[in-house]
């Protein structure tokens, strides 16, 4: 099927959602209020997801890979995570006071991620990483912070910069220059921003003793999953680890999306304990949410008692008992036994080919699935590490199509998809390999 069949074909399936988008337009920029969700020619209107399955407003079905970019781990609608939020619905939304259900969840999370001694709840995992890197500022009295090329933190200016750099304008490989990516960060932000090479652990170093003295924490995705889920090379992570601690600057896991891949996240499956770590997606059971939390004498900044709070953490929302409750609901389901099954169903995706075999051979899709742990991304390149640095992430027309044609948001039959998609339940494993490539499949 040509692209210029496939838009059409999608237009064809799809009046209402397109209806829909055109009421949007006279309402909001670009008819949108989240960029990643919109592709051209429009996006389709879900009304309904149930599991692995969604629907559109003109009643199309559709495998969902994509789950809310993984926050779904347990699908959509997951009856117990529904009953939970039903319950502590009907017990009043939100309080100007905290609820038990927080510290339950506060609970749970603490017992099972190494390095999380405490935590705190926010919104979402932007709020997370931002209130990360103020505290390890304060922590440390240093102002810059360090992070790599092409990973994504969320939406506060902090982590805004090199998420996906243009190559005329970002520098070696080996010393990625720091470059804005949005209008509207400051270029007294981006020069508090060090970034660097991933995979090059020798780079690193070399920049981080230069200035370390000056750099209060590095951040990482231990996925480098903005970047197509890049694991990192054996050594990789130790290695920062290690400069990191030497230098006196703290390590922030950001395990918003890592923390699917096993009880205690990334930090665990690699043994590596960060300093702080910030979650979100899968802790709020489908609702809006973030935490960050870490080492109990870094934390402190944040203990309101006698005054002490050094760090003033407000948010209407933070902790309210639905999100909490539907994080609880969510975390209990996740069992050593759900573990060992996402692994097998992660195995057995990235051994046979992620995606469905009569759409590869259609489109003449190389498949290549790379990640840890099983959060698999198929890239249509071989030299995926190439791939990572200049990924390049425009929401042009045509390339989205094309994304969505590879497997974002499959467009395809069902009867096509659904024996490789058995696992889909939206839980996308890990596999019990050492960092590196999990598999690859060629058609
Ligand atoms: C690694 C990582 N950190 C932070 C965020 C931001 O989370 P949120 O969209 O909840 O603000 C994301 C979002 O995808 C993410 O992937």
């Amino acid at each position: 099927m040509s692209l210029e069949r496939a838009v059409t074909d999608y237009q064809a399936k799809t009046p209402r959602s397109r209806q829909l988008f055109e009421e949007a337009l006279r309402v909001m920029p670009g008819g949108n209020s989240r960029t990643t969700t919109f592709f051209d020619p429009y996006p389709f209107y879900i009304t309904r997801g149930e599991g692995a399955r969604i629907w559109d407003a003109d009643g199309n079905e559709r495998l969902d890979f994509n789950c809310n970019y993984t926050s779904l781990i347990l699908g959509h609608a997951n009856p117990q995570v529904v009953k939970a939020i039903q319950d502590a619905a009907v017990h009043g939304m939100s309080f100007p006071g905290p609820s038990e259900h927080e510290i339950r969840l506060a609970e749970i999370l603490t017992t099972r991620i190494p390095g999380m001694e405490v935590v705190r709840f926010a919104n979402s995992g932007t709020e997370a990483t931002m209130h990360a890197v103020r505290v390890a500022r304060a922590f440390t009295g240093r102002a810059k912070i360090a992070k790599f090329e092409g990973a994504y933190h969320g939406t506060h200016d902090w982590v805004l910069v090199s998420v996906a750099p243009d190559p005329a304008t970002a520098g070696s490989r080996k010393r990625p220059k720091s470059v804005a990516w949005s209008s509207g960060v400051p270029p007294m932000v981006v020069k508090h921003v060090v970034t660097l090479p991933w995979n090059d652990g020798d780079a690193c170093a070399k920049i981080l003793e230069k200035q370390g003295a000056d750099i209060a924490a590095l951040i990482i995705d231990p996925l480098l999953a903005n970047a197509g889920m890049i694991p990192g090379r054996e050594g990789f992570l130790e290695t920062l680890r290690e400069v990191t601690r030497r230098l006196g600057i703290l390590l922030i896991f950001d395990e918003v999306i890592s923390f699917r891949i096993g009880r205690g996240g990334a930090q665990e499956r690699f043994n590596i304990r960060p300093d702080l770590t910030t979650l979100g997606k899968i802790i709020g059971g489908g609702l809006a949410v973030g935490a960050f939390g870490g080492r109990a004498d870094v934390m402190n900044f944040y203990d309101p008692r006698d005054g002490k709070g050094r760090i003033n953490h407000g948010g209407t929302f933070n902790a309210n008992p639905l999100t909490m409750a539907g994080g609880i609901a969510t975390m209990e389901q996740l069992t050593p036994e759900a573990y060992a099954r996402l692994d097998a169903l992660g195995t057995r995706q990235a051994d046979e080919g992620v995606a469905p075999e009569a759409l590869a051979a259609h489109h003449r899709l190389e498949q290549v699935a790379v990640g840890a742990a099983g959060e698999l991304q198929v890239h249509r390149e071989r030299r995926v590490e190439v791939g990572a640095r200049f990924r390049q992430h425009g929401n042009a027309g045509i390339a989205l199509l094309r994304e969505l044609l590879e497997l974002k948001l499959v467009h395809v039959t069902i009867s096509a998809a659904a024996d490789c998609l058995l696992g889909v339940l939206a839980l996308r494993p890990w596999r019990n390999a050492p960092p590196g490539r999990t598999g690859r499949a060629s058609v």
